[in-house]
């Protein structure tokens, strides 16, 4: 997810720690960002942050290291008395926020049920590192089997440390790639997890999501056809200005470039980023429209398909590649970019930097290192009909993971270990119970989820209009009525699996 995709997914990660905007997405599953909370600081001195020890690798009995793992509880809602559940929040690619604990729809629930509130940070995300750096070799430990055998070994310890009984229902909830794990976890260990609230969560592992940017077309189309039809003017254009010499000047003015197009010109890879960024910046603002997100960035929070579509649609804007150019500055501007940086070599050097230290630690290289070994999730241009253009095909993707973590990492590795997850997990045909999977139609990962109930006892809920992971947000006066239905409903499960 580069330029768009960076946004979506990294509001929070990227642009606090000023990760360039071109990592925004790409390496991002669709990260959810903290939720919007103007009260910051008053709210999360009642939050306590504590380190869990954690094994490093669950699956080797001999192998014995063990590392700290971050966590938080809020127990100020809990009643042991009333035989309060304990509610999990899954942390996912990026730093667990501690304003989770006391924001968005899960607080609301936790109230409302008495609920104990946990979240546990993601082995090699934030600030909990299992091993000393990020080598390739280190990372074999980075996996959502790791990150499943994580939760199960907390839970347990907690079980102990509590002295619950077995009545006692711990419920997970995680958005985007928590939202899978959550599923997963109710999967994987149904004795310790009673009831699984999953957003956003793509289930479906693939190499080539192609469907990404066909979902990303449709919800601009909601705004207006004559939206759409402007960004694939405004990317033919590009594509012309990059056909003639005396169209690169122009291209490294209008869009801010760091470095002038000129001399990339017969460099595939940089030309693909370059186009992938400027389908990003547009990406980016879909898959987080109107999310109830980010606490106090007012100028990324603002931009959505409206205020995007009204620039491709203004006259006074000029051609449609002006309108293109107008989106990025706005984008550049909110995450206070100085220029468009879109230099393949350049981003592949900072994903190899193994070190804590570098900004890419914050989650973009062990988040391609999941990509690249667990899931695909490649966001091509493979799909028809184009309006981004056909620019960066999905070789584009794996020729980063082989550039990134080594040869081995090539297409036909992926495949396979994209193949054994579904196989693992079961993809779409996950057999589970007292599972909720929710998922907003203007977000382009419902494409890799479940959108409709098969069975009773995993319903989903599918949301017209909303975007990824919109019902955790924190409630708003703006929301759709059917959001604040969803969010009643799953209410509702959690209160049945708690009583079962
Ligand atoms: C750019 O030039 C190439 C090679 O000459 C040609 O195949 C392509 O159609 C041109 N693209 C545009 C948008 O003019
Ligand atoms: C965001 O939008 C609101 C309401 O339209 C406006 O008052 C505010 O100035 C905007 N903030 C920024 C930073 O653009
Ligand atoms: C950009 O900088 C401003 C002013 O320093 C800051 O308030 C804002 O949070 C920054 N935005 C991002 C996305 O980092
Ligand atoms: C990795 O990142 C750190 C922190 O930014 C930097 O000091 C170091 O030089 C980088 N290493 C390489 C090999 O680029």
């Amino acid at each position: 997810m580069k330029l768009i995709t960076l946004i979506f997914i990294q509001i929070l990660l990227l642009n606090i720690h000023g990760w360039k905007i071109f990592h925004r997405g790409r390496e991002n599953g669709g990260n959810i960002g903290a939720p919007y909370d103007p009260n910051y600081k008053s709210n999360t001195k009642f939050v306590q942050e504590e380190w869990f020890v954690q094994r490093l690798d669950h699956f080797n009995p001999t192998d014995l290291r063990v590392w700290k793992q971050r966590y938080f509880t809020n127990d100020q809602f809990y009643k042991r008395s009333s035989n309060g559940p304990v509610f999990l929040m899954i942390g996912g690619e990026g730093n667990a926020s501690p304003s989770w604990m006391t924001r968005g729809t899960w607080i609301d629930y936790a109230i409302r049920f008495k609920a104990l509130c946990f979240q546990l940070e993601h082995r090699y995300y934030g600030q909990s590192h299992p091993t000393e750096d990020l080598s390739t070799k280190n990372l074999q430990y980075l996996t959502s089997q790791q990150a499943l055998a994580d939760l199960a070994a907390f839970i347990m310890s907690k079980n102990e440390q509590y002295g619950f009984s077995s009545n006692v229902k711990w419920i997970v909830f995680g958005g985007s790639y928590p939202g899978s794990l959550a599923a997963w976890m109710r999967l994987k260990y149904p004795h310790l997890v009673h009831g699984a609230m999953s957003a956003s969560g793509p289930l479906l592992a693939q190499v080539d999501f192609q469907d990404y940017y066909r979902i990303v077309e449709e919800s601009l189309k909601t705004s207006s056809d004559q939206c759409l039809a402007m960004v694939k003017e405004g990317t033919v254009q590009v594509n012309i200005f990059l056909n003639h010499t005396v169209g690169y000047k122009a291209l490294d003015t209008m869009f801010n470039l760091c470095d002038p197009i000129e001399k990339s010109i017969n460099n595939p890879n940089d030309i693909s980023n370059f186009h992938l960024t400027l389908a990003e910046n547009i990406a980016g603002v879909v898959q987080y429209n109107n999310d109830n997100r980010i606490g106090g960035n007012q100028k990324v929070k603002n931009i959505t398909i409206a205020s995007i579509c009204d620039i491709m649609t203004d006259d006074d804007v000029g051609a449609p590649i002006d309108k293109l150019a107008a989106v990025n500055s706005l984008i550049l501007n909110a995450y206070n970019q100085t220029c468009l940086d879109y230099r393949y070599d350049k981003m592949i050097k900072e994903l190899s930097n193994n070190t804590w230290s570098a900004e890419v630690s914050e989650g973009g290289r062990q988040w391609m290192y999941q990509t690249c070994t667990e899931f695909g999730f490649f966001q091509s241009s493979s799909y028809q009909p184009q309006v981004f253009g056909k620019n960066f095909p999905v070789n584009f993707y794996i020729q980063q993971c082989v550039d990134v973590f080594g040869t081995k990492y090539n297409s036909k590795f992926i495949d396979n270990n994209v193949q054994h997850t579904n196989t693992f997990y079961g993809a779409l045909d996950i057999d589970v119970s007292n599972v909720v999977f929710v998922h907003g139609s203007i977000d382009p990962w419902h494409a890799l989820g479940i959108t409709k109930t098969r069975e009773q006892r995993a319903p989903a809920i599918y949301i017209e209009g909303t975007a990824h992971c919109a019902n955790m947000y924190p409630k708003s006066d703006k929301d759709l009525p059917q959001l604040k239905a969803a969010r009643e409903e799953i209410a509702e499960h959690i209160d049945t699996w708690i009583r079962l």
